[in-house]
């Protein structure tokens, strides 16, 4: 274990179980569809692809990137860092993020496809922090629910490190 990591809330076999689990309801519900999955950066990258690996519709891809966390504190404003590629119109389009915590920024993003006519939107999320949620949003397919706690690695960073690690770990409080 990483010596600033307190506990392994989900070890990499658990995110990998689950992560196969919802690429087959996903795929389920999608069959004979083609879908445009719309992968929040940088978090989600980790999470998108081993669920696209699984997936057994066909599917592109699109990136979009915004910012909303200073440190280990969400700032409640979210900004467009980087808009996607092709336009979403028309399109049947999963948004992927890692983790719901206030709801500020799948709000914004939801908010904003819509406006620009998908065929039909849908939002998966690896981990769903309920306690701190602000902005009530709807999440299709949920992973798992966690703790109140700040979390790292599977792609959630703290000031852009400990993405990489294989698990989810909790972040001990004095590297915070
Ligand atoms: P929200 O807008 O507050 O729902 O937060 C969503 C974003 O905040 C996520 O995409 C993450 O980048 C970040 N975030 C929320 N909770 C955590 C955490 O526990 N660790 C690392 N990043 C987090
Ligand atoms: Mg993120």
């Amino acid at each position: 274990m990483h010596k600033d990591i307190t506990d392994v809330l989900l070890t990499a076999p658990q995110i990998q179980e689950k992560v196969r689990e919802l690429a087959e309801k996903i795929s389920g519900d999608y069959a004979h569809t083609e879908l445009t999955i719309v992968a929040v950066l940088k978090g989600s990258i980790f999470f998108c692809t081993d669920l696209a690996r699984h997936l057994s519709v066909p599917c592109s891809f699109e990136f979009i990137s915004v910012s909303s966390y200073t440190g280990a504190a969400p700032s409640g404003v979210v900004r467009l860092l980087m808009d996607l590629k092709e336009s979403p119109e028309g399109k049947h389009v999963l948004l992927v993020e890692e983790i719901v915590d206030t709801g500020a920024t799948l709000h914004y993003l939801q908010k904003n496809l819509l406006t620009r006519k998908p065929a039909s939107l849908r939002t998966c999320v690896l981990l769903d922090k309920p306690a701190p949620r602000k902005v009530p949003v709807s999440v299709d397919y949920t992973g798992f629910t966690v703790p109140d706690k700040f979390l790292v690695g599977y792609g959630l960073d703290y000031n852009e490190a400990y993405r990489n690690l294989p698990y989810i770990g909790v972040l001990r409080q004095s590297e915070i």
